[in-house]
């Protein structure tokens, strides 16, 4: 086995894109940034995506209370959202009060930039002990309005080569609390059978 920095280095090559997940419970809306989404379908007319979104999170229990989420893949100039959504919670504040946005068909927002949305009805769930893994279903697709204008897709390598220098600080204190809070619970994985799911 390599040391464990070498093996998480590793692992940083399957990173998504960088994405902001949006959710909405009794009207308290949120957002969150994740680099942990896949694309879990190759069916055309059966499109799905998962992500995992750590328990520690608000964004969490909104969409495991909801069972829906907008996922939205983001464009290159898009740094700004991203340390507003993925360096603070939104558990006593309003991180999409600034942030052009509409009540997609399940109610959850969707932002007016980004690349793409996805709108997703939440298919099944995997525990991980410090995480759920979210599968969702797609019922709804578009572009965002900053598509055309700006550029590729925000990778997560390209966030972290260029993402300003006075972020790297709370970036990485930030990561580490998440990797403490997530090594205690890691090992605890409980079988959970999504609502409407036979077990
Ligand atoms: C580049 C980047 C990637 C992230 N990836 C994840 C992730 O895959 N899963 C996760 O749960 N949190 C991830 N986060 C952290 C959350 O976005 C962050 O904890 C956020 O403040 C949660 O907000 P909330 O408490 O309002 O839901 C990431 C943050 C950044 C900046």
């Amino acid at each position: 086995m390599l040391p464990p920095d070498q093996t998480y280095q590793l692992l940083r090559n399957l990173t998504s894109p960088v994405v902001a997940v949006t959710s909405e419970r009794d009207g308290k809306e949120n957002g969150m940034i994740s680099d942990g989404a896949i694309r879990a379908s190759i069916v055309p007319t059966v499109p799905r995506l998962s992500v995992y979104v750590h328990k520690f999170n608000f964004s969490h229990d909104l969409i495991f209370d909801t069972g829906r989420f907008v996922l939205h893949l983001l464009h290159t100039k898009q740094f700004d959202l991203i340390h507003r959504l993925g360096f603070v919670s939104g558990r006593d504040r309003d991180k999409l009060a600034d942030v052009p946005h509409r009540a997609g068909v399940l109610g959850a927002p969707v932002l007016d930039d980004c690349w793409a949305h996805f709108e997703c009805r939440v298919a099944n769930v995997m525990d991980t002990g410090s995480s759920t893994l979210f599968l969702g279903d797609v019922v709804e697709v578009g572009f965002g309005a900053g598509k055309q204008a700006q550029g590729d897709v925000m990778t997560a390598a390209h966030f972290r080569a260029n993402m300003p220098a006075e972020w790297r600080k709370e970036y990485q204190a930030g990561l580490e609390t998440a990797q403490r809070f997530a090594e205690e619970r890691s090992r605890h994985i409980v079988p959970v059978v999504w609502r409407g799911l036979k077990p």
